[in-house]
C-alpha cells in the first residue's frame, strides 16, 4: 500500500516551473490527468482542470424568518439522511467576526451593545439542510433543521463537578475545526476563546478582557469557553465536553476501538503548545475517560489525571482545576512544545495520526510542516508512538502553513493552508500566491506530490473541507476574504464572490471529473 514515497516530494506545479502536462495518475496510465495550478493572487476562485466551483451560502443569507447564516465560517461535516444520501444537514462553524463587516465598528473602539450583540450572533455556528437537485447541492432554506448557535445558545458543562460555579454555559465560540463522533454527533472546537470573555489571570482571580470587549455588557466566566463542544443534529442539544480539556483546541478527531470506547485527537493551537489525545472509559460516551499529553522526545503520551502525576496533585486543587487550566498541567509533565497544532486526521489507509504545524515564527519556522504519529501496534489506546515528519513547508513541497487536512476514502490527504491575511503574497511568502487548497494524491505517477487543486479569493483562506457521502462533491470554507480592507470599508480588497459591493465568507462546493477519479480510484491489489 504506501505508495507515497521519499522519491516523490518533486516540486509541485508552478512554484519550480515544472511542466507536468501530460502526467496521467492511474496505476493503468489511463483516465484523468491530473495537472495542478500555479499559485494565483488575484480576487477569484480559481479550480484546476477537472474542477470547478458554486456558490452554496453566504454570509447573512436568511436560513429562515429568524436566523440567518453567520460570519468567517471554518469546519463542515455532512449528516446524510438516514435512507437518503443527497439530503442531509451541513453543520458549519463561525469562527470569528471582523467587526468592520458585520457591526460596522472600529477594531479599537469600544462597542455598544447593538455592537456586541450583533458580532455575538454571527460567531458560532449553523446546521443547514442541504439538497442536491439535478445534481447540485442545494441549500434549503426554511428546513425545520436549519439551525443557529451563538454566543448566547444555552449548553451544558458535561461534568461531575461544576465549572465557575456553575453547570450550564452561554454560548459556544471561536468555533474553528471540529470532528464526529461514530454515534452520529457533531465536535465542534472552541480555538481562541480569550478573545471573547478573555481569561482568568489565575494568581488573583481577575480577568485578562477579551479584546472584543464583550464581557461589558455580559458577564461571563472564561472558564466557559475553549472546550469540544458536542451536537446531536437530530435534536439540535449540545454539551460542553469537560473531559477533552480546555485549551485553544483547534480540532477533535475521533477514533473507536474494538470495546466501543473512543480515543479523540486535538490540537492546541498556539505557539509552543502540545498536542492532546483523550480516552473514554466508557463505550459511545465522551464523558469519562483520561487525557494525555504528547511527548514527542520520549514518544510516550503522558497522563494528567490527578492520581497518575504527584506535581499535578502539588500544583492542583482537583482534576477539575486540571481540566481547566490544561496547559500549565501539560507543560508541568513535560508535553512538547510544538508549531502551532492545527488540524489532525488519521490516514484511512494505515492507521497512522496526521497533524497540521502551521508554523512557528518565534522559532523561525514560517512555512509549518506535517507530523505523522504512528502509535505502537497501531493501535490508537497504545501510550507509545513512533512518529516523523511527513511533509515540510516551503517552495521545493510547494505549500506553507498547513492548517485543515481531509483525507477521501481513497487515502488522498487534502489540505488547506493559512498564510495569515497580512503576509499574503509578501516575503516570505510572496511566491505562494493566494492561500490554497492541495491534494498529495495516493497513487499513480504523482502519488506523493503537492498539487494545488485551487486558489482562494484575497486575503481569504479555505477552511473545513469535508466530503458528502459518495464523495463526489467537496465543502469547502472561504473565510475572511478582504480582511485587509480599510476600517472604513471605503477602500476594499477583495469584492468576492459577487465581484461588487463587500467581500462575504461564504461555503462553495467543489466538484468535477478530477474530484471523481481521485476519491475512486480503486486502491491496489
Ligand atoms: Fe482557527 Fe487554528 O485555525
Ligand atoms: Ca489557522
Ligand atoms: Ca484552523
Ligand atoms: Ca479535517
Amino acid at each position: 500500500l504506501g505508495v507515497i514515497g521519499p522519491g516523490a516530494i518533486l516540486a509541485s506545479a508552478g512554484l519550480a516551473g515544472c511542466d507536468h502536462k501530460k502526467y496521467a495518475t492511474n496505476k493503468e496510465n489511463i483516465e484523468f490527468l491530473l495537472e495542478g495550478i500555479s499559485p494565483d493572487s488575484k480576487d477569484r476562485i480559481l479550480t484546476a482542470e477537472g474542477f470547478n466551483w458554486e456558490l452554496l451560502i453566504q454570509y447573512e443569507d436568511k436560513l429562515n424568518s429568524e436566523d440567518s447564516f453567520g460570519f468567517n465560517n471554518d469546519f463542515t461535516a455532512f449528516f446524510p439522511d438516514a435512507n437518503d444520501s443527497e439530503s442531509g444537514l451541513l453543520w458549519v462553524n463561525h469562527e470569528y467576526v471582523d467587526v468592520k463587516f458585520v457591526s460596522g465598528r472600529k477594531r479599537n473602539e469600544e462597542p455598544t451593545k447593538d455592537h456586541a450583540d450583533k458580532e455575538m450572533y454571527n460567531v458560532g455556528g449553523s446546521f443547514i439542510r442541504i439538497k442536491r437537485i439535478d445534481g447540485k447541492w442545494t441549500f434549503i432554506r426554511d428546513d425545520e433543521y436549519n439551525r443557529r448557535y451563538t454566543a448566547n445558545t444555552r449548553f451544558e458543562l458535561l461534568w461531575d463537578e461544576k465549572i465557575a460555579d456553575k453547570s450550564e454555559a452561554f454560548g459556544t465560540l471561536a468555533n474553528c475545526a471540529g470532528g464526529k463522533t461514530p454515534w452520529g454527533t457533531l465536535l465542534t472546537c472552541e480555538e481562541n476563546y480569550h478573545d471573547a470573555f478573555g481569561e482568568r489571570n489565575w494568581e488573583d482571580g481577575s480577568i485578562i478582557p477579551g479584546r472584543y470587549n464583550w464581557q461589558k455588557f455580559y458577564d461571563r466566566p472564561p472558564e466557559h469557553y475553549g472546550w469540544v463542544v458536542e451536537i446531536d443534529p437530530e435534536t439540535g442539544i449540545g454539551h460542553k465536553l469537560i473531559a477533552l480539556g480546555r485549551c485553544a483546541h483547534e480540532c477533535a478527531t475521533v477514533h473507536q476501538l474494538k470495546d466501543g470506547r473512543v480515543v479523540v485527537y486535538s490540537g492546541d493551537d498556539k505557539t509552543d503548545e502540545c498536542i492532546y489525545k483523550f480516552v473514554s472509559s466508557e463505550a459511545n460516551s465522551l464523558k469519562h475517560g483520561t487525557l494525555y499529553v504528547a511527548n514527542l522526545e520520549e514518544k510516550k503520551w503522558i497522563s494528567l489525571s490527578i492520581d497518575d502525576q504527584p506535581i499535578l496533585k502539588e500544583k492542583f486543587s482537583s482534576q477539575t482545576e486540571i481540566q481547566v487550566r490544561l496547559r500549565e498541567a501539560a507543560h508541568l509533565v513535560g508535553g512538547t512544545a510544538c508549531d502551532r497544532p492545527e488540524d489532525i486526521e488519521i490516514d484511512p489507509i494505515t492507521g497512522h495520526v496526521f497533524i497540521a504545524l502551521t508554523n512557528n515564527k518565534p522559532k523561525d519556522n514560517y512555512f509549518g510542516s506535517i507530523l505523522k504519529i504512528m502509535e505502537s501496534n497501531n493501535e490508537h489506546d497504545s501510550l507509545e508512538f513512533e512518529w516523523e515528519t511527513f511533509r515540510t513547508g516551503g517552495l521545493e513541497s510547494g505549500f506553507a502553513c498547513p492548517d485543515n487536512l481531509a483525507f477521501d476514502n481513497s487515502g488522498n490527504l487534502w489540505i488547506t493552508s493559512d498564510i495569515s491575511g497580512s503576509a499574503l503574497n509578501k516575503e516570505p511568502y510572496k511566491e505562494f500566491g493566494n492561500n490554497g487548497l492541495f491534494v498529495v494524491p495516493r497513487f499513480g505517477l504523482r502519488a506523493g506530490e503537492v498539487i494545488q487543486i485551487a486558489s482562494a479569493p484575497v486575503d481569504a483562506e479555505f477552511t473545513g473541507p469535508s466530503f458528502d457521502k459518495e464523495q463526489n462533491a467537496l465543502f469547502l470554507s472561504v473565510q475572511h476574504p478582504g480582511e485587509g480592507s480599510s476600517e472604513d470599508l471605503s477602500e476594499l480588497t477583495s469584492h468576492w464572490p459577487s465581484g461588487k459591493g463587500l467581500p462575504r465568507p461564504s461555503v462553495i462546493v467543489i466538484s468535477g471529473k478530477g474530484l471523481e477519479y481521485l476519491t475512486h480510484i480503486n486502491l491496489p491489489e
